[in-house]
C-alpha cells in the first residue's frame, strides 16, 4: 500500500506522525519507545555493510516495504515487527525486530508491599537475588523475558536465570564487602510479548536489599533458647553485627502475631544483640534479625514452639519441648 493512502487512512484515527525515541537493545532487535499521541514513527533500518552495491528488498512477513540497504520505515507505535532484507533473488540476508516499548505495565504484577522486580540479598558478598511476577492474565500468553542487564559505574554484572524463569542471580565481582558502596547497581528486566516489550528498571545499594536468612534457633536447656547468625551472612559478626528482635505470642498464634486487632492475639516485644533467651511459659517466641547498622530488611520469623502441659499451673518447666521450626535452606525468593 502506497504510505501517503497508508497515513490519510489514518488520519482518521488521529495519525500524529513524528520521531520517536528508539534505540538497539542487542544485536537485530530495536526497540522504539511509545510516545503518547504519536501512532507512527520513522526507524531507519540497516541490511549490512557489505551490501551498499547490492538492490536490496525489505519485507515485513513477506509483504515488500521498502528498497535499498539502508532505509527508513514507517512503524504504526502499536505493532513492530520482523523486518526482513533480502537480495533480488529473494534470499534471505539478514533482520531486524524492531519492537514497541509500552509506557504503561501489563507483563509483570506488582507486589504489595514492593515494586515489579524484588532484590535480595543475603550477605555483603555483592551477590544478590532478583525476581519478578508475570501478571495473572498474561500467564497463558506466555510472555517472555527476553533481556536482564544489570550494571554498576558501567561495568556489567553477570546474572545467571533462575529455573522457574522469574528470577536471576547476579554477581558484581568488585564489590567490596568492607567498604562503603559508593555507586548504586542499575538492574533491567526487558519482558516481551510478541513485539511489545516492557522495561522495569531499579537501582540499589547492596545495603539496601540486605535481609540476613533465617537465624538458627537451639534449645539452651528447658528454660532458654539460643541463636546464632546465619551460615550465609557476612563474616567477621564484629564487623557485620546483627540485632535481634523476639516476639512472644500467646499460643496458637503465629509470628504474623501484631498485638492488635483480634483480641486473642497477645504479645510483647522486644529487642536485644544478644544470643539467648529465658522461655516464658504458654508462650511461643518468634525470633527475626536485622543488620545492627542498617535499617534494612528484617529476617523472616523464626518460630520456636515450646510444648507444654497447659498455660498457667505449676512452674514445672521439665516436660517443655522445644521444636524449632527454622526452616534452613529454603529459598528466600
Ligand atoms: C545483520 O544485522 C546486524 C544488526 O544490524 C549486523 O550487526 C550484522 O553485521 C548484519 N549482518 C551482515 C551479514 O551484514
Ligand atoms: C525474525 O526473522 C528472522 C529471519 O527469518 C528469524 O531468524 C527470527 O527468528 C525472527 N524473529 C522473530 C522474533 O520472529
Ligand atoms: C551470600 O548471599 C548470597 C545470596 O544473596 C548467597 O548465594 C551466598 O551463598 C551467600 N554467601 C555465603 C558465604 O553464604
Ligand atoms: C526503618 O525502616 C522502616 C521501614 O522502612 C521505617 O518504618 C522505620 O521508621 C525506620 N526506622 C528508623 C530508625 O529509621
Amino acid at each position: 500500500m502506497d504510505l501517503c493512502v497508508f497515513c490519510l487512512l489514518l488520519l482518521s484515527l488521529q495519525c500524529v506522525k513524528g520521531t520517536a525515541t528508539y534505540y538497539t537493545l542487542k544485536p537485530n532487535v530495536m526497540v522504539v519507545v511509545r510516545e503518547r499521541g504519536l501512532s507512527m514513527t520513522q526507524v531507519p533500518l540497516l541490511c549490512g555493510e557489505s551490501y551498499e552495491r547490492d538492490t536490496i528488498v525489505w519485507r515485513i512477513k513477506g509483504r515488500e516495504v521498502a528498497q535499498g540497504n539502508q532505509v527508513n520505515v514507517n512503524v504504526v507505535m502499536m505493532q513492530g515487527g520482523n523486518y526482513t532484507c533480502h537480495a533480488q533473488s529473494g534470499a534471505l540476508l539478514n533482520h531486524t525486530l524492531v519492537l514497541v516499548q509500552a509506557m504503561d505495565r501489563r507483563i509483570l504484577d506488582r507486589s504489595p508491599d514492593s515494586d515489579y522486580l524484588h532484590c535480595l540479598s543475603k550477605n555483603y558478598s555483592g551477590v544478590f537475588q532478583c525476581s519478578w511476577r508475570w501478571s495473572q492474565t498474561r500467564k497463558e500468553r506466555a510472555p517472555d523475558l527476553f533481556l536482564v542487564t544489570a550494571s554498576r559505574s558501567s561495568v556489567e554484572l553477570t546474572c545467571t536465570l533462575g529455573p522457574s524463569g522469574q528470577s536471576i542471580t547476579c554477581r558484581d565481582h568488585s564489590h567490596c564487602p568492607y567498604s562503603e558502596e559508593r555507586r548504586r547497581i542499575t538492574l533491567a528486566v526487558y519482558v516481551k510479548n510478541q513485539f511489545r516489550v516492557e522495561k522495569y528498571t531499579q537501582a540499589f545499594y547492596i545495603a539496601d536489599i540486605v535481609k540476613p536468612d533465617r537465624i538458627p534457633v537451639t534449645r539452651l536447656d528447658t528454660r532458654s533458647l539460643e541463636w546464632g547468625y546465619p551460615d550465609t551472612w557476612s563474616t567477621p559478626g564484629s564487623y557485620f553485627p546483627l540485632t535481634f528482635q523476639v516476639k512472644e505470642i500467646s499460643r496458637r498464634h503465629n509470628c504474623d502475631c501484631e498485638g492488635h486487632g483480634r483480641r486473642r492475639c497477645r504479645m510483647a516485644l522486644h529487642t536485644t544483640e544478644g544470643l539467648q533467651w529465658p522461655v516464658r511459659r504458654g508462650f511461643l517466641v518468634c525470633v527475626r534479625a536485622q543488620d545492627a547498622l542498617c535499617n534494612s530488611t528484617w529476617s523472616d520469623w523464626s518460630l520456636v514452639r515450646t510444648n507444654s502441659t497447659g498455660a498457667g499451673g505449676t512452674k514445672n518447666n521439665r516436660k517443655q519441648k522445644v521444636k524449632v521450626n527454622n526452616r534452613k535452606g529454603e529459598k528466600g525468593l
